[in-house]
């Protein structure tokens, strides 16, 4: 693939803007600058510098952020902030999205792609990835209260009970959640739906997928295809 068109596909700008990187000196491989924006590369394993950034070339880009409250999902915000101003320009460029939502007050695990097909395939009802919340809750938490989120809890507008896959007490006004489905503000209604109230919410993982210690809030990191699996 010929480099200025590369840069095309990774989101810095347009072909012409490309071009122009790399006339102006600006980008880099294995730290020599390269001036000619028709060079030859081989975009598999490719890493480039642009600005004094490292990127590596990634055919369809899937990044994890560990997501602040105070961000809102959409891509047309409404009272804060959009998640996306969190990521960098190319990555907002080549049109990475939220894969599912996290309320605005959520923190936590939130994946991004550009993958419509991996959208599609991890928000799809039949797709039951585990996903894991820490929930402070206003009141102690009872075992009874435990009980009826495995067991299933009715929701307005679910024709049936949803049940956690797991539920376990984690302090005494805190549990943890690990649901199939990904419903609208499910955990919140659940908990509600068992006579408590949700004060904080953090999503910690996805399928095997952790989001760990070492992702500060409001930071990011890419998905290497090895960790894909992960997502089930
Ligand atoms: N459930 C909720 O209620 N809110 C979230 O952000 C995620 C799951």
């Amino acid at each position: 693939m010929q480099l200025a068109h590369l840069l095309f596909t990774q989101g810095f700008g347009t072909r012409r803007v490309c071009a122009g990187l790399v006339e102006a000196g600006l980008v880099r491989i294995g730290g020599a600058v390269v001036d000619d924006p028709g060079l030859e590369v081989d975009a598999d394993g490719f890493v480039f510098e642009v600005e004094g950034v490292l990127w590596p070339y990634q055919a369809s880009a899937l990044v994890m952020l560990n997501k602040p409250a105070g961000y809102e999902c959409s891509q047309k915000p409404r009272h804060h902030p959009s998640v996306m101003s969190l990521l960098p320009p190319p990555l907002r460029q080549r049109g990475l999205q939220p894969v599912g939502r996290l309320d605005e007050d959520t923190t936590g695990l939130l994946l991004l792609t550009d993958d419509g097909k991996l959208i599609h395939r991890l928000t799809s009802p039949r797709h039951h990835v585990p996903k894991v919340y820490q929930v402070q809750a206003r009141h102690p938490v009872s075992e009874e209260q435990l009980e009826r989120l495995r067991a299933g809890v009715a929701l307005e507008d679910e024709p049936r009970p949803v049940a956690a896959l797991a539920a376990e007490r984690r302090g005494e006004n805190a549990l943890e959640l690990t649901l199939a489905e990904g419903k609208y503000h499910q955990v919140k209604r659940m908990i509600a739906a068992v006579g408590n109230r949700c004060e904080a919410l953090h999503r910690s993982r996805i399928g095997a997928l952790e989001l760990g210690e070492d992702l500060a809030p409001g930071r990011w990191r890419w998905i290497g295809a090895e960790e894909r699996p992960a997502l089930g």
